[in-house]
């Protein structure tokens, strides 16, 4: 009798103990029963997935599965059955609010003093933050090592470039006959085309590094002005719109490329009687996550685009201006907006007489840029 006692002592510290350990947990810790009910959830499973113990305990497990991974769940299920145990498994699991999260879980077989298994314990671990840092990385690598290719390509291009532009100026001078002089000048032009591919990349590229405090606001008046001459000769008029001007955190140089780019297509899209409206304000992102930001938007009432080209837009090399245009302005825009976790759109008519385009841009003050940027450090 005595050490029977001594040995209940014993047995009773030691779950004690054991439920100290689950409930201080920062995993979520649960159990189930082979019917994929649930028998326990401790502190973390509430903190991580919104629901409480009185809430989950008897309930369905696949009350945070989401409908198209409920499959997953019998096959979990099965393998528990078999006596084995799953270890790391990353998939996506639901909180009580519908949000998506993603938890990497382990799961094992719990026994009956017999030794039949007669349910599931599972430790789930919370890591969509550890994700979205990844993704970050992730693509943060793959820009700067394009980056890092487009840069070399369009510095090596560019020397002889510029040598061969002023050899063809003077030798289409030098020139006595008209056909000769003909084709000296188309050469001009493709050349012309060259410069100003090679030129749109290392502008992009040149200044990855070095974010700062900016303001988009001051930046669209300074542009304003050095696109001044070339609004006046097509009869435009400027409408800037500054309402509100807060810093953002950005790349200078690759800011004030996205203005000149949306600011330079308008201008192209637009004759007689044309009129760019460019407005600044703070804003919200259109993502669910409604994140604050800086909001820009640049709109022109020229012809408008066609339904059937929205979709080729953003892509590289897509352009319509056959003689003037490399196609990379609004590709090198999303670049930079996605790269300062922004986002980027466009709305637009073709209506006879009524046409427009309006480009709306959203910056958000505080984003996840430092990691992207340790990269491009590193990498450039
Ligand atoms: N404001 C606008 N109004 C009408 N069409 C536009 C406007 N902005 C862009 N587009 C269309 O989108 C195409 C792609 O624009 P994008 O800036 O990428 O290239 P591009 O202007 O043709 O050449 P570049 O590389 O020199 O900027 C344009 O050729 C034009 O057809
Ligand atoms: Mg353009």
């Amino acid at each position: 009798v005595t050490r029977d006692v001594t040995e209940r002592k014993g047995t009773h510290e030691a779950s004690q103990r054991l439920s100290a350990i689950v409930s201080s947990s920062d995993d979520a810790i649960i159990s189930k029963d082979l019917n994929g009910m649930m028998t326990s959830w401790n502190s973390a499973a509430e903190k991580i997935f919104g629901f409480s113990a009185e809430e989950m305990i008897g309930k369905p497990i696949t009350k945070i599965i989401p409908a198209e991974l409920h499959d997953d769940e019998t096959k979990i299920l099965q393998t528990i059955a078999g006596g084995e145990r799953i270890e790391h498994f990353e998939t996506v699991r639901l909180t009580k609010r519908g949000e998506q999260i993603e938890v990497s879980l382990t799961v094992f077989p719990v026994k009956d003093d017999s030794g039949r298994i007669v349910g599931a314990a599972k430790i789930a671990r919370d890591i969509t933050q550890r994700k979205k840092s990844e993704r970050a990385l992730h693509t943060g690598e793959r820009l700067a090592s394009v980056g890092r290719l487009a840069a070399t390509v369009a510095h090596e291009i560019n020397n002889p470039l510029e040598a061969l532009t002023n050899l063809i100026y003077l030798a289409r001078h030098a020139a006595v006959q008209d056909d000769v002089r003909g084709y000296l000048s188309d050469a001009e032009e493709e050349l012309e085309r060259v410069s100003h591919l090679t030129k749109q990349t290392l502008g992009f590229y040149r200044e990855t590094k070095g974010s700062r405090a900016i303001r988009v606001g001051s930046m669209v008046t300074s542009l304003i002005s050095v696109f001044a001459s070339r609004m006046r000769n097509k009869g435009i008029e400027v409408y800037p719109e500054i309402k509100e001007d807060p810093e953002i955190c950005a790349v200078p140089g690759e800011l004030r490329q996205l203005i000149a780019n949306l600011l330079s297509n308008s201008i192209d899209a637009v004759d007689g009687a044309g009129r760019i409206r460019i407005r600044v304000s703070t804003g919200t992102a259109w993502s669910v996550d409604r994140r604050e930001g800086v909001r820009l938007t640049v709109g022109d009432n020229g012809g408008g685009i066609p339904d059937e080209l929205r979709s080729q837009l953003f892509h590289p090399f897509f352009t319509t201006k056959k003689e003037i245009g490399t196609g990379l302005g609004l590709w090198v825009c999303k670049s930079i907006v996605e790269k300062h976790h922004g986002a980027i759109r466009v709305k637009s008519s073709t209506k006879p007489g009524k046409s427009w385009t309006v480009f709306s841009v959203f910056l958000p003050f505080d984003d996840q840029r430092i990691i992207v940027d340790e990269v491009f450090k590193q990498a450039l």
